[in-house]
């Protein structure tokens, strides 16, 4: 006799993710469906221990469609990049479960995602990194998929471009490729953490407001009328990755430094040469530059970068040997905000802010982040849904 047993079984795994902020910027793609770029990048994966996402992914025979709750709230997983990551990995799993008929079917059921960030939604920081790349990794830790992080990558990239290089630590490059099927557009590390462990990242956090033009269609709009972008990825970009590249490899700070800036720049002056133009930096971002610019100044070597990505917040990277002359003179002037750590809001400067400055960032940046570079997703035994498939 034989007695189909109905599997009541709720599956579940973890993991966390990080947030990366590039120092040589992803802003245009050459195929919008399978989110290719037109330009190579690199970026700094930051610490867990500040920013990261937390997502637990779970299925069962019993659970209906699909769903992505985030921080308390429903999402909407209709759109074509959530479904083309749940459909490759489902492909990934199926194609598992067809070589070994004794796996559950665990492919045919469906996903139930929950996922929470250590960090303020309000903070206005890009989370879609972190989220693309806890998803896709929860998910494959769930399949029990053999793919590496580079092939995990692909999956990311079409989630967001620039989660695919959420899934390693340290450096990490996204190789654009020049394949059709994006099969070789991946992340790539270029050094883990432990290469340069003293790296620090001051976030100044400028607006909560949601940001005017998101990343999607802003770099549509510049791919379709700068002229000035032409240049950068045709020899801007490929030129600052080499640099980058060795600056990482030499640990030589001041390179890193200058190429971060001047990357920067480049993409925010592509965003001005588009038509109509888009503006993410405000009056109070351009103070952060100057006071970034005058530190270095004062110090008379370069010892602090700032970057800004499609919106106000400014990244500042620094040296912890560095640490006193950068996070005093931001301290000074910002020493009340929420966000410093123990003993860093009393660090004294040999830098003072000059008063214009000063009361430009007083007044518009609302917390700081102190982080520093940290490692690729942790898989983890905290669980978001419980055994029975509730919220946990
Ligand atoms: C300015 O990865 O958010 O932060 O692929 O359309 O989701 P989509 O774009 P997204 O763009 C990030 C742009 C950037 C630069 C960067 O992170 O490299």
């Amino acid at each position: 006799i034989v007695v189909s047993m109905a599997d009541t079984t709720v599956y579940r795994a973890s993991t966390t993710a990080p947030v990366n902020i590039a120092v040589v910027k992803y802003w245009g793609k050459r195929d919008p469906k399978l989110n290719l770029p037109t330009n190579s990048s690199l970026s700094v994966t930051l610490s867990q221990a500040d920013l990261r996402t937390l997502t637990t992914a779970s299925c069962a025979a019993a659970f209906g469609g699909d769903s992505l709750t985030l921080n308390g709230e429903l999402s909407d997983i209709s759109g074509a990049r959530t479904q083309a990551c749940f459909r490759e990995l489902r492909a990934r799993r199926a194609a598992l479960e067809a070589a070994d008929p004794s796996l559950p079917k665990l492919s045919a059921m469906g996903l139930k995602l929950v996922s929470e960030n250590n960090f303020p939604t309000a903070a206005g920081l890009a989370s879609s990194a972190a989220g693309f790349a806890a998803l896709v990794q929860a998910i494959a830790n769930l399949y029990e998929l053999p793919d590496t992080p580079a092939q995990l990558s692909i999956v990311a990239r079409q989630g967001s471009g620039s989660a695919c290089r959420s899934l390693f630590g340290g450096y990490v490059a996204w190789r654009m490729g020049d394949k059709e099927d994006g099969s070789d557009s991946m992340a790539d590390l270029v050094a883990p953490a432990s290469h340069w462990p003293n790296m620090r990242a001051l976030i100044l956090v400028v607006s909560a407001a949601k940001k005017g033009v998101s990343s999607t269609s802003g770099m549509q709009q510049t791919v379709a009328t700068s002229g000035l972008f032409q240049q950068r990825i045709a020899n801007i970009v490929p030129a600052n990755m080499a640099t980058m590249e060795e600056a990482i490899q030499r640990r030589d700070f001041a390179k890193f430094a200058e190429v971060t800036m001047r990357e920067s720049n480049s993409f925010h002056a592509c965003c001005a040469d588009t038509y109509p133009p888009i503006f993410y930096m405000n009056d109070i971002s351009k103070a952060a530059i100057r006071a970034v610019e005058s530190i270095n100044a004062k110090a008379g070597k370069t010892i602090a970068a700032y970057t800004f990505d499609a919106g106000p917040n400014c990244v500042v990277y620094y040296l912890d040997e560095e640490a006193p002359t950068v996070l005093g003179a931001f301290s000074g002037v910002l020493g009340g905000v929420t966000g410093w750590k123990e003993g860093s809001a009393g660090v004294k400067s040999s830098v003072r802010l000059e008063e214009g400055i000063a009361s430009v960032l007083k007044d518009g940046v609302s917390r700081v982040i102190m982080t520093s570079v940290g490692e690729g997703p942790i898989k983890t035994q905290e669980y978001l849904v419980d055994e029975d498939g509730q919220p946990a």
